[in-house]
Formats: C-alpha cells, structure tokens, sequence
C-alpha cells in the first residue's frame, strides 16, 4: 500500500478531465498496461528469460534514458537471485565505460539485449556494435544471432530493419508507451526477469494501482478520486510548484534505491520540463548525504521542498526518518511523506504506478504534454549534424 500523509485543495472537475485526457492521449498505452498485460508477451519474456539463464553467465543490456533506468533501478532496489548477471552499456559516449563493460564481460557467456524504441539512438547503436562484434567472434555470426534480443519498435527504425533482416529474437516496444513510462513493457520485463526480479508480483503491484483509474473505476467511483494518494501528491507538487518551490528533492534511506531517484528524476524532468515549466527535480540518499547536502537542506535557499519515500525499514533508520521530517519541517522545508508498506516486487510496482501516473497528471496542471521531449530530440539532432 502507498500513503501520504497530505491533502491539498483539489479541483475535482479540473482532474477528472486530467484524467480522461491521459486515458485518451495517443502515448497513454500505459495506463492500463498493468491490468490488461497480454500474457503471451509475458509468457515469451519469461521464456527468453529461461533460455538467457541457460546459456549466458551475462546479460549485457544496452540502452539509455527510458530504455534503461527503469529496470536498473528495480534490479538494484531487489538485487535478486540470478544465475545471469546483468551488465549495463549504451548509456554513455565514455570509451573507458565501454571497455569496462567489455572488460568485466572477460570470456564468459553472454547474451546481448539491445533496446531502443526509436532503434536510431547513438549511444546504444555504438555500444551494440562493440558487443556484437565480441559476440560474433567469441559464437561465430550463426550463433551469434540467436543471443541477440532486440527490444524496439514493431515496424520501422534502424534497429528494427537489422532485428528482421538477422533474425534476432524481438520484442516490441508499444506504439502508444514512450521511453520513461515503459519499464512494465518488455523494455523492462526482460532484464528484469533475467535478473530474477519476480515481474508477476510486480506487475500485481502495478494494477493495484492502477485499478483506482480504470473506466469501470471511475464509472462508478468518480467522487473518490480526490481521496486518491496520487492525485493527492500530483496537485500537492503542482501547488507547490506554483508557490515558488521550484525544486523537488525525492529522499531515500535505502542506498540500493539511487537509480530508483534516477529513474525518478528522468520521469518528472522529460515529462514535464517544458515551456519554462516544471519543478526540477533532484535526489539524496540519507543517512550519507544528511553529512554533505544535509547542510542545504537544513538551511540553504528555501526553494526546495522534499519528498520522502519512506520504505519499512529497521528501528534505527526509522527514527532517523522521523528525525529528519521535523528537523527539515522546522527549517522551513515542506516535506511531503510517501509511505509504502513492503520493500519488495509488489511495493515496487506499486510505486512505478504511483509515480508515473502523478507525474502524467502534475505535467497536465502545468499545461505542458508528458509524452513529449522535443528538447532531448533537438540534441539528438544537433549531435547527428556534428557527427
Ligand atoms: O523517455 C524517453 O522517451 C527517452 O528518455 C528515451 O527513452 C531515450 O532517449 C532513449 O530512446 P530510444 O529508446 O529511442 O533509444
């Protein structure tokens, strides 16, 4: 279960429309993604999942933004049993990255999972040719192929044309889900299962949020939606936003939740960032840094409120949390409280919900589409003309 500890003014007409816009948006494929998954998908994932378990000590996973974040953070956050380990590329230019990557991948067995929606992104496309090359050397181009899985789009894109040309296995990236709010799609689902992540208890995490917004739902239950801990935090950010705290702070004490902040500060950041609008979003990870951007937070530019995501935790902890509300509450920092009640694949995909439907509906009360990023195409496409 997800609460928060607020509740703001609401507009209660104003986020029933929210709401029916996101159903009805062209990119608003993850809304009921959760509760209507097509189980032979599934079914296909958990399968490539198996044979990767088989044959491969490594999976190197190659992607960035959208086509990346959301499934290192769940991996990390769970840090599951896998006889496949999981190794990141593409998410950088960094040469001394890659041969890292390369480096720690040694002679072992490996199986490559390439995913980009667009299949023209630079960053994965010149790490997958690196891995690729490795592979067909280590498997020869036959077998090579086989250990290839492309996560792209259905129909077009370099990386679909060379999936369908080779006969790489492929899965695809839907149509109406863009980048940040695909990690319940194949996107995540693959690494995610090959990692050991129990993605069925995740994706039941994940409904039952997304239940409280289903039509029936709302059909019946549309007088409650105020009562909804998301809209309650989607307006509470919003009202903030507007009151001139142009920063929003998530806070963690689980260390193994940072590249869940990263995956945070993707979503609201691309969602919402547009038009001179948006509260930037930013991250910490307590106790360590109470003993360097505690200082700040205590008593810096109070332009900053904090967002706490209180996850159950040991005594100590615990009372370090309550420590920090008040003392941050009497700095003058509004702190807004997230609680979930289990540290696990269903609190998980509970939060995935949460957050990116808060954030879908916190980009509309600024007026701004969270669908789009035209700021990161316009460095795509200067990039290209330099190269
Ligand atoms: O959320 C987004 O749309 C972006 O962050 C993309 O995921 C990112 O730019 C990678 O794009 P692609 O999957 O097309 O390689």
């Amino acid at each position: 279960m997800v609460t928060v500890n607020f509740s703001p003014e609401i507009d209660h007409a104003k986020t029933l429309k929210i709401l029916n816009e996101i159903r009805g948006d062209a990119m608003g494929g993850w809304v009921d993604l959760p509760r209507k998954y097509d189980m032979a998908e599934l079914a296909r994932i958990k399968e490539a999942a198996a044979e990767i378990h088989e044959d491969s000590d490594f999976l190197v996973c190659i992607g960035i933004g959208g086509s990346y974040l959301g499934h290192r953070a769940i991996i990390e956050a769970l840090r599951p049993e896998s006889p496949t380990k999981i190794i990141y590329a593409g998410n950088s230019l960094s040469h001394r990255e890659l041969e890292n990557a390369l480096t720690e991948l040694g002679d072992a067995d490996f199986s490559i999972n390439v995913i980009s929606k667009s299949g023209t992104t630079l960053e994965p496309a010149i790490a997958f040719e690196a891995f690729k090359k490795k592979l067909i050397e280590k498997y020869g181009a036959e077998e090579a192929v086989k250990r290839i899985y492309a996560t792209t789009d259905a129909a077009k894109g370099a990386l679909h044309d060379e999936a369908v040309a080779n006969g790489y296995v492929r899965f695809v990236v839907p149509d109406n889900i863009g980048g940040r709010y695909s990690v319940l799609s194949a996107v995540g689902m693959l690494p995610m299962a090959v990692a050991g992540v129990d993605i069925d208890k995740l994706l039941e995490g994940a409904a039952k949020m997304a239940a409280g917004f289903s039509e029936e739902y709302l059909a019946v239950n549309a007088a409650q939606v105020t009562e909804n801990p998301i809209i309650k935090y989607a307006w509470m950010r919003y009202i903030l936003g507007k009151k001139g705290y142009d920063t929003e702070v998530f806070a963690s004490f689980e260390p193994a939740t940072m590249y869940f902040n990263e995956w945070l500060k993707q979503l609201f950041g691309e969602s919402e960032g547009k038009n001179k609008q948006g509260i930037w979003p930013a991250s910490v990870v307590y106790s360590a840094d109470l003993h360097s951007l505690g200082q700040f937070m205590q008593d810096g530019r109070r332009n900053l409120f904090e967002t706490i995501i209180d996850f159950p935790t040991d005594e100590i902890n615990a009372k370090v949390v309550t420590a920090v509300r008040t003392a941050h509450s009497m700095g003058g920092i509004p702190v807004l409280n997230i609680g979930v009640s289990e540290y696990n694949e269903e609190g998980f995909g509970e939060l995935i919900y949460f957050f990116e439907m808060a954030c879908a509906v916190s980009a509309k009360l600024f007026g701004v589409n969270p669908f789009d990023q035209p700021g990161v195409e316009a460095y795509k496409a200067e990039l290209k003309k330099l190269l």
